[in-house]
């Protein structure tokens, strides 16, 4: 989570206020006529109404009582979490997180909430988390919260949602549609089903994790519409063809995750076209065809997985050269054949064709099973004449946008990316916060 620099802002003004609020309240404690007909009340006993506590501002009054409510709904608290929601000093309880409102910088209020890992049971988020007002950020990885998710639409500033590896079901959370704040949106590890909505693809989103529930059908024709960065649809049941709008994502899409899924058809030519992704993994999918020599255009691309599928024919020697691999898997397919730089990167661990039908390599599938599979299960893919097409090299117009850049760039970023090479995305499919 360090490396989503989005995410740190909000936290970084909270914990500057969290700090601060011992001091403050001592000052208010000490003048007794700061604190209203009861005298000084600090520290409180037990917890008492709200007319009987004073607030160091009115929002945190306001949202009191909801908390306190939503407290006594909680079901489990094996780790004494909640213990220190007592009194009117909301800004320190465990979980809570305050700042200053963007509409009145001297006002105080509930602008993050992260319980991460606390193992909280509650029957429901709703009544408590969409009545936050001011609420920006909402993390609950690891915990057992299920119902409907709550609606947040009412939140202005809302913009992170983390309600991962908890126990929510039913179908794709349909309140988080037509947020438009909203950045990131983590709902993975639930049992989730049915279909993820066309209309999330056209939210501005930089960050979706959905894997690890349970979503089937195919991917929408307006997949291609997507602005996030980070794409995870790993580990569900995903069907149909990559949408070939995918292309579209030329600019934004860097990490993509749809490995074990039943995604099938070709791999759609315009997958080339996405030059700053870096990890693209599709590993056991129902994916046919040859790999389309665009895919030579990837030239950010670090990890390339398309291991255990049902691919053939050759290996683009182009593919193989581009620079910035660090492991390209194509094991558990039907190629049968691979050039000579091919033949380095499998040398050098680079590339891994096991498990294939390659004549002269060790471990490939029996003459049988290739012999099977080529005379009864090969169909052409749609347009077969783009499989040969290396946009970058054979257009001009792209030659024009990428040529010069490509060394550039390069020489700086290589030692950076080597080193955060698919860390966003395959933390996500532990359960657990990254
Ligand atoms: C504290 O109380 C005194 C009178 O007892 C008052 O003059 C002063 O303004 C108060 N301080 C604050 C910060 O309100
Ligand atoms: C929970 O924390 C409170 C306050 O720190 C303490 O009094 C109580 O004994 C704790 N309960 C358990 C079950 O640990
Ligand atoms: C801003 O917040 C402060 C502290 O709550 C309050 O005293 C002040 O009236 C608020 N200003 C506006 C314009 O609402
Ligand atoms: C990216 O795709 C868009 C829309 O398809 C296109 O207009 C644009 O020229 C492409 N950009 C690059 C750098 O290829
Ligand atoms: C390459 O990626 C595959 C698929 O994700 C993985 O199983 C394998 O361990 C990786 N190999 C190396 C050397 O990192």
């Amino acid at each position: 989570m360090e490396n989503l620099t989005f995410f740190n802002i909000a936290f970084t003004y909270s914990s500057i206020s969290f700090l601060l609020l011992p001091f403050l309240l001592s000052v208010l404690c000490q003048n007794g006529t700061e604190l209203g007909p009861e005298g000084c009340g600090c520290p409180l006993p037990s917890p008492p109404s709200v007319d009987e506590l004073i607030f160091r501002d009115i929002r945190l009054a306001v949202v009191y009582p909801i908390i306190q409510a939503f407290k006594r709904t909680i079901t489990a608290d094996p780790l004494n979490k909640t213990a220190n929601w007592v009194g009117s000093d909301i800004c320190s309880y465990t979980g809570f997180y305050c700042d200053n409102p963007p509409d009145n910088v001297s006002a105080i209020a509930v602008a993050g909430i992260d319980f991460n890992g606390f193992l909280l049971s509650a029957p429901t988020l709703q009544g408590f988390a969409d009545n936050l007002p001011d609420l920006a950020i909402f993390h609950a990885n690891s915990n057992r919260f299920s119902g409907s998710v709550p609606d947040f639409s009412k939140l202005r500033y809302f913009y992170e949602l983390d309600i991962s590896n908890n126990a929510f079901s039913g179908a794709f959370p349909t309140t988080v549609i037509g947020l438009k704040e909203l950045s990131f949106l983590d709902i993975r590890f639930n049992s989730f089903a049915g279909e993820i909505p066309p209309e999330i693809f056209n939210q501005p989103l930089e960050v979706l994790f959905v894997n690890n529930n349970e979503f089937t059908a195919k991917l929408p024709e307006n997949f291609g519409s997507t602005p996030v960065l980070y794409l995870t649809l790993a580990n569900n049941r995903l069907t149909g063809p990559i949408p070939r709008s995918i292309g579209n994502l030329n600019s934004t899409l860097v990490e993509v995750l749809l490995l074990n899924n039943k995604l099938s058809g070709c791999i759609p030519y315009e997958l080339g076209f996405l030059k700053e992704l870096t990890v693209f993994d599709i590993g056991s999918n129902l994916l046919t065809g040859p790999l389309p020599c665009s895919l030579s255009c990837l030239d950010k691309i670090e990890l390339l997985n398309f291991a255990n599928n049902l691919l053939y024919w050759e290996v683009p020697e182009e593919l193989c050269s581009l620079t910035n691999l660090v492991n390209l898997s194509l094991s558990d397919n039907f190629f049968t054949k691979v050039g000579p730089v091919c033949r380095k990167l499998i040398k050098s661990g680079v590339l891994d064709v096991r498990q294939n039908c390659i004549p002269g390599l060790p471990d490939q599938k029996s003459l049988h099973e290739c012999a099977e599979f080529y005379l009864k299960y090969i169909r052409l893919c749609p347009y077969p004449s783009s499989y040969k097409i290396i946009p970058c090299r054979d257009n001009a117009g792209w030659n024009h946008h990428w040529g010069g850049t490509k060394a550039e760039t390069k020489a700086g970023t290589e030692t950076e990316t080597k080193n955060k090479k698919g860390l966003i995305t395959y933390k996500t499919l532990s359960r657990h916060k990254f």
